[in-house]
């Protein structure tokens, strides 16, 4: 098969960039690792930035995000047995966020490439990435005990963190920036009704917990757990009794409680790989750079690498012009590195660090002092969970 670009992939990067490029007459494939299924069963993010909503739109997939997600114009922060709010509407001069689900955002991609048929090819086995530093690399992949391979003038690597692509970059091609956090979220999915309306990040002296939400009928709760947990250690009951120890006394005693349809634990990893282009293969999304989910930037760093990718993309094969492709990899990490620095930064602040000192414990405290003081602060933050301009 002989295409355009190559997309290792069909994760919300992946898909995404395909539909982009699809509409505007750049032929693409997807090569999916695993089920349409599989993938549509993680729960993964669900705060949207604006700027990822309005290419939802030029996508032609944000109808059904438009009617079922929310708009919202600010979030919480619990601390010290009081909750302040932070107006995110008000400090950015009328940016909000959209709440609406990973899986229902990545449904509705699934859907608009199967209406105009793109061509996503799941169960691809064994992809391996060929002669990406020449003019003429391709993909090989297995379906069965069948070989095929696809020729093309790109690949995109959008096959996240423990994908083949950045493997294939030479060791030497590329540097690692890497921390690891000394724990994870447990995180709870449930049919009942949030707590709170908008978001809610609590820092507690037991660890972190977070109260969001898919729907005003469906709550997304997280507690901060020590990596030696294991998902069976926590029943229901536990996870909820934990939760609501963790929140104000008033806010707790709302708390609706019901059975877990979804609980996993994600471990907490801050992670960048530069350059994100070697040759001809371009990296984005968690493929190339991954966060600590506390400012919700994972998803939304990925939109702003598949925006850079597609406009660099349109501007070669419409004007022949390559300035963007050259550009795409410091221009994707210019903002990438933003939000590693506002995830950090919201890391630190709202969890318990088992070995901080006491002089480090005190700073932390301040931090949140200092933020709920300062207009300034608060604007910084705002103007960061927005999400900074592409
Ligand atoms: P992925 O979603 O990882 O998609 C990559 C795709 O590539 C997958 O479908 C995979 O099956 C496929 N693939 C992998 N290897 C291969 C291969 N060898 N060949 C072919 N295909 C392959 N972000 C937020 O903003 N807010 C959150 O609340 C949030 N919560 C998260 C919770 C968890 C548990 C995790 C893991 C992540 C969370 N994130 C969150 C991050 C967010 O989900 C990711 O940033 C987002 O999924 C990135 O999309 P992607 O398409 O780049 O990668
Ligand atoms: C979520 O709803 O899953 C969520 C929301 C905000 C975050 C992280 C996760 O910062």
């Amino acid at each position: 098969m002989k295409t355009q670009v190559g997309i290792v992939g069909g994760g919300p990067s992946g898909l995404l960039l395909s539909q982009l490029l699809d509409l505007k007459g750049i032929d693409n494939v997807i090569l999916e690792k695993h089920t349409r299924e599989y993938v549509l069963g993680r729960i993964r993010a669900g705060v949207l930035e604006h700027g990822f909503a309005a290419l939802m739109r030029e996508a032609e997939v944000g109808e059904r995000m438009d009617k079922e997600g929310e708009i919202h114009d600010g979030f919480y922060i619990a601390h010290d047995g009081i909750c302040e709010r932070v107006d995110l509407k008000g400090l950015t001069g009328g940016n909000s966020v959209m709440i609406y689900g990973q899986t229902e955002l990545t449904r509705d991609l699934y859907e608009a490439r199967e209406k105009i048929g793109g061509k996503v090819i799941h169960n691809a086995d064994d992809v391996a990435l060929h002669d990406i530093s020449t003019e003429k690399p391709y993909l090989t992949y297995k379906v069965g005990d069948e070989e095929k391979r696809v020729d093309c003038d790109y690949i995109i690597g959008a096959d996240g963190f423990h994908g083949v692509s950045r493997q294939s970059i030479p060791k030497d091609a590329i540097r690692i920036f890497e921390q690891v956090y000394p724990f994870g979220w447990l995180g709870v999915l449930s049919h009942t009704k949030p707590v709170s309306p908008e978001i809610l990040y609590a820092k507690h002296p037991r660890g972190f917990a977070l109260c969001s939400l898919r729907s005003q009928a469906m709550s997304r709760y997280y507690i901060q757990v020590p990596l030696t947990d294991k998902v069976e250690d926590w029943s229901d009951e536990a996870f909820w009794q934990e939760l609501k120890t963790r929140l104000p006394g008033d806010i707790a005693d709302k708390v609706i409680t019901g059975p877990s349809i979804e609980k996993s634990i994600a471990p907490l990893r801050s992670f960048v790989a530069e350059p994100m282009r070697f040759g001809n293969l371009f990296l984005a999304g968690d493929a190339a750079h991954i966060v600590p989910p506390t400012g919700a930037r994972g998803l939304n760093s990925a939109a702003s690498d598949i925006y850079y990718l597609y406009h660099a993309m349109l501007a070669h094969y419409k004007q022949g012009d390559d300035s963007g492709l050259e550009a795409y990899s410091q221009k994707a990490l210019a903002r990438v590195w933003k939000a590693q620095r506002f995830s950090w930064w919201m890391t630190n602040m709202l969890h318990e660090f088992p070995d901080n000192s006491e002089y480090e414990k005190h700073l932390q405290q301040t931090e949140l002092e200092y933020l709920f003081s300062s207009q300034n602060a608060l604007a910084s933050a705002a103007e960061n969970y927005v999400g900074l301009p592409f």
